[in-house]
């Protein structure tokens, strides 16, 4: 028998399940209902994959009628793809309906959502599964592989530098990513997946944290005293003046995005193109954060979300020796069907040609050699399509711990929430005074 499934939260996200379930896993699942608060774009996404896929219509409930859609369909699994600052209402009520849950990362955006979640989980015993798409690319299993067979023993430090490029770290400053209050700022919101990856390989939790960031690029007050003068609230407003703004995007040229968000505009009031030197930015585009971990290793880290390239740079530093690489990859507008929103003056070549990484480990008094992998294609490094076979298929053989619960969905989303209590009041903060578990 298939498993049932619902939907909450049908965007841009929710395609990449959709997809799986109307194409690859049909064999293994079934949608039985779907639910946004904008009933234009969960149409848009739903016809699209309806007729790509050649598959009967879904029901469609709007947000105030989750209940009903679980109490109609009792699916056995609710997925979760609204916007961030909503997912812990959405994980308790499908708990407390006797359902698994499968969230979008990050699964919450401060501690008292966390506990909430904690909580609820503890009560009823409900499965949770976090998407962390990144711990399934072949290069991360690869480092996972080379620090649990202690290659290069105990690591004692981690050095780590993401930068996000001006088209897809632009793209969270267009958005709902852009009010700390919806999505915890990136130090949640995106670097949940970094700040996971670091949990995973050290297998450790995250102890003390201390950051210091700073709005230093977009918004109004950035733009001003570089010379810039854009009007505009939203790039649409002003076709003509966005053409000559390389930070503008036009979702009237892309059907995808004109489907889901312009058309869907005056009943939702949600803009997808705003602009990024306009306000109100209540999140910092620059932040550096050290962590110390319970096993007692320690980590340097640094987000920018403005850089030229997308990628980062990676050292650990062993007992026995330093593995190290820089992975740059290429980006996309999220939701976009194609490249061709992009201002016509935008450098093409933003977009990095695509760089294979080389992991490079040196042992002690050895000479540096470089570690093959398996190399692949697809969304996020390989990963989606992956973490898609474990969630549909079930997890086979996990030897190297792919799979996220909630409690690694919490521990990834600490570092972040205790970053932003940090940035907030000037002191370090113990992770353990944010949740209990
Ligand atoms: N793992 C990844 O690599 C990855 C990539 C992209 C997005 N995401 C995650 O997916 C989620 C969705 O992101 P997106 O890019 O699709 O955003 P989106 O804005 O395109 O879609 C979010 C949807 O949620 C709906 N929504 C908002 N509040 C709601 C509420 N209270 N009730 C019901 N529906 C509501 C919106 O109308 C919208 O349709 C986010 O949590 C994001 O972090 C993860």
């Amino acid at each position: 028998m298939r498993k049932k499934y619902c939907i909450v939260g049908v965007g841009g996200r929710s395609d990449m399940f959709i997809s799986a379930i109307f194409g690859d896993h049909i064999d293994v699942a079934e949608l039985c209902g779907a639910c946004d608060r904008s009933r234009v774009r969960m149409k848009f996404i739903l016809d699209k994959n309806c007729e790509k896929y050649e598959h009967p219509e879904i029901p469609q409930y709007g947000d105030a009628d989750f209940d009903t859609m679980l109490d109609t369909h009792k699916p056995d699994v609710v997925i979760v793809t609204t916007m961030d600052c909503y997912h812990h209402e959405y994980i308790c009520r499908a708990m407390r309906k006797g359902c698994d849950v499968i969230t979008e990362k990050p699964m919450t955006t401060d501690e008292v959502k966390c506990q909430e979640i904690i909580d609820t989980q503890k009560e009823t015993g409900q499965h949770v599964t976090v998407t962390f798409n990144y711990r399934y690319t072949p290069i991360a299993t690869k480092v996972k592989e080379l620090i649990m067979t202690g290659e290069i023993g105990d690591v004692t430090s981690v050095h780590f530098e993401w930068v996000l490029n001006t088209s897809h770290g632009a793209d969270y400053f267009r958005r709902w990513h852009r009010e700390k209050e919806n999505s915890g700022g990136l130090m949640v919101h995106k670097s949940t997946h970094h700040f996971d990856l670091i949990n995973w390989w050290l297998d450790s939790t995250p102890e003390i944290v201390f950051a210091q960031g700073s709005l230093a690029f977009y918004g109004k007050e950035n733009a001003k005293s570089r010379g810039l003068t854009y009007d505009y609230a939203h790039y649409s407003d002003d076709l003509d003046a966005s053409k000559k703004d390389s930070f503008a995007i036009d979702i009237l040229a892309d059907k995808n995005l004109k489907g889901m968000y312009k058309d869907a505009e005056e009943e939702s009031g949600y803009h997808r193109d705003r602009n990024v030197f306009g306000g109100p930015i209540d999140i910092e585009d620059n932040v550096c954060v050290q962590v110390k971990y319970e096993n007692n290793a320690l980590m340097s880290y640094t987000l920018n979300a403005h850089s030229p390239w997308e990628g980062y740079n990676i050292m650990f530093n062993g007992t026995k020796g330093r593995l190290e690489f820089c992975l740059k990859e290429n980006t996309y507008v999220s939701g976009a069907e194609d490249d061709i929103n992009l201002a016509e003056n935008r450098e093409k070549d933003t977009i990095v040609e695509s760089v294979v990484p080389v992991i490079v480990l040196q042992k002690h008094f050895q000479k540096p050699v470089e570690v093959d992998y398996e190399k692949a294609v697809g969304g996020h490094g390989g990963g989606d399509v992956r973490l898609l076979k474990d969630i549909f298929k079930g997890v086979q053989d996990d030897t190297y711990g792919h799979a996220a619960g909630f409690v690694d969905g919490a521990k990834s989303i600490l570092t972040g929430i205790a970053a932003n209590k940090s940035m907030r009041t000037g002191m370090p903060v113990n992770v353990k005074d944010l949740v209990k578990f």
